[in-house]
């Protein structure tokens, strides 16, 4: 016997939890399949940002950072912290707890929405009159039918070809946010957004890091200038970070791993390390989802085939998140979800892929959202530029951080905002601004001529789009 629901979301990660509420909200009946297991082998539903990826990351980011400011920052406000300890094992107790209260917040939701919640895998059966069966199996067998299914199976780390992860020496992000120890060298593979967070954690704690970039670029998706600025803070940090460079082989030895490669002249070189994290990119995941049991179309990257909207190759079935194609990233999984509720119920759900900010979470913080500089010169846009740096900001010289600036750029016609890029204290929050404002249409003229409070790191907005008209007030 079946257990019949209106729809059925396999995959409990943002994506996932948030497409199950918005589609209960809308009166549908709806079930929620996931398979993660806490270390109790008890259902952790959040997927991978709440177990092992934006959460526990940003909760070792801020302990570390604590540390770090210990160490570093506090004697210039005049407290002597000397003889400053870490506990590992209590930063990782804490980042766990952090999670668990995540994933007991996800449970609490699926009871407060009337979503039932299934712990266990998700797979397609076949397809039957009624839309389709999809068994439930692990923690819990049933066979569940609905006529609406959304996919929200999310990515893996993807491994370097014949280096497999072992989470003991060869870590993924899984390993890298559960060490037990700091390890006295560690080596990163891809200075992306894993490679440049994970890096600055381990760094903060004592480890000696060297990351190791393919491109010969740093951050090549970031604006130009912002990335600039990011590079000279993390190499003022002890941060090192090798660009085009060419990982050979790499060996795992009792002490450790050996890295060889070849740096940008051609060199060939090693680097020997406790630890090795590799941090090159994501692969969507669908194991285990039995796609072919019923011809769900997949592309040559292993993605589930979309279109705008999210509809995959079969009628009634969604998929969201990072599992199809787009940025891999949490909110832009969630908004997806919530549009595709919302189309099931014959609303317009809506995602608007020019306004996803990005954040990386290193300190300085960057953020962005819209085009970068190069992109606009790429398609030959007139433009106009406004900077305003962060060492002219009242509430940065208080806070004791004025690394980076904000950047505005702008059309040089209609003066609409096309692109904010920030790289410096609180981006994660100061883009939040920007975002409305992009989404609203609005001027640099509109940000320049709203009041920000004062004295606060927001007014370093304001005086970047007074920049683009070329009448900063304070700089
Ligand atoms: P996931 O979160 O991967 O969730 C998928 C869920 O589906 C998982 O629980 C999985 O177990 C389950 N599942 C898979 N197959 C089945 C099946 N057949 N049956 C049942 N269950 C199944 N993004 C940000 O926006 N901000 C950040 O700060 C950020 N930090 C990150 C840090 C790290 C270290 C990593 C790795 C990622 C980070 N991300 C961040 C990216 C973010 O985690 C992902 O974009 C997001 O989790 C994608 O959500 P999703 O719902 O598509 O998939
Ligand atoms: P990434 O795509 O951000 O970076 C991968 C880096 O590895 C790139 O710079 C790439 O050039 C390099 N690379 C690839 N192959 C290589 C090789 N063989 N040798 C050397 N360098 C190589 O991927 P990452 O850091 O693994 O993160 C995956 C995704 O997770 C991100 O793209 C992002 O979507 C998400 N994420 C988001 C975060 C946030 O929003 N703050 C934090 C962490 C992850």
């Amino acid at each position: 016997m079946s257990q019949t629901f209106d729809v059925v979301v396999i995959g409990g990660g943002p994506g996932g939890y948030i497409a199950a509420i918005r589609a209960a909200q809308l009166g549908f009946k709806v079930a929620c399949i996931d398979e993660w297991k806490n270390a109790a082998g008890g259902p952790a539903p959040g997927g991978t940002c709440t177990n092992v990826g934006c959460i526990p990351s940003k909760a070792l980011l801020q302990s570390s950072e604590h540390f770090d400011h210990a160490n570093h920052h506090f004697a210039h406000h005049g407290i002597s912290a000397t003889n400053v300890k870490i506990d590992i094992a209590k930063m990782i107790g804490r980042k766990d707890t952090v999670v668990k209260q995540n994933n007991d917040g996800i449970l609490y939701l699926f009871k407060k929405n009337k979503i039932s919640f299934f712990h266990g895998r998700g797979s397609f059966a076949k397809a039957v009159d009624a839309g389709y069966e999809i068994q439930v199996t692990g923690a819990t067998e049933e066979l569940l039918t609905a006529r609406q299914i959304i996919v929200a199976t999310g990515s893996n780390a993807r491994a370097l070809p014949g280096t497999p992860f072992d989470e003991e020496t060869v870590l993924s992000n899984d390993g890298a946010l559960r060490l037990g120890a700091v390890p006295k060298k560690m080596v990163l593979i891809g200075s992306g957004v894993i490679g440049l967070e994970m890096g600055s954690v381990w760094r903060r704690l004592g480890s000696d890091v060297t990351i190791l970039e393919g491109l010969p670029t740093f951050l090549g998706a970031v604006d130009e200038q912002i990335a600039k600025e990011a590079k000279k803070a993390f190499d003022k940090q002890g941060l090192k970070i090798e660009l085009g460079v060419k990982v050979g082989e790499i060996k795992t030895t009792k002490k450790g791993v050996s890295v060889a490669y070849t740096n940008a002249k051609g060199e060939a070189q090693s680097l020997d390390a406790d630890k090795l994290i590799v941090s090159i990119g994501r692969v969507p995941n669908t194991i285990g989802l039995n796609a072919e049991a019923v011809g769900l179309q997949l592309d040559e990257r292993g993605a589930i085939v979309v279109d705008a909207e999210c509809r995959t190759s079969l009628k009634g079935v969604w998929a969201v998140g990072d599992v199809v194609r787009g940025p891999m990233l949490a909110h832009k999984a969630e908004e997806e979800g919530v549009a595709v509720a919302e189309r099931i119920a014959g609303q317009h759900g809506h995602v608007n892929f020019n306004t996803i900010p990005w954040v990386i979470y290193t300190s300085p913080e960057i953020a962005w959202v819209g085009e970068t500089e190069q992109q606009l010169k790429a398609r030959g846009a007139a433009y106009k530029a406004g900077t305003f740096p962060f060492l002219a900001n009242g509430r940065a010289r208080a806070l004791g951080d004025t690394t980076g600036m904000v950047k505005f750029l702008a059309d040089a016609a209609t003066d609409e905002i096309l692109g904010v890029h920030i790289v410096g204290p609180q981006a994660s929050e100061l883009i939040a601004e920007a975002v409305v404002a992009m989404e609203f249409k609005a001027s640099s003229e509109d940000i320049a001529r709203i009041c920000h409070a004062h004295p606060s790191l927001s007014e370093a907005m304001k005086e970047a789009a007074l920049a683009v008209d070329k009448r900063t007030l304070n700089f």
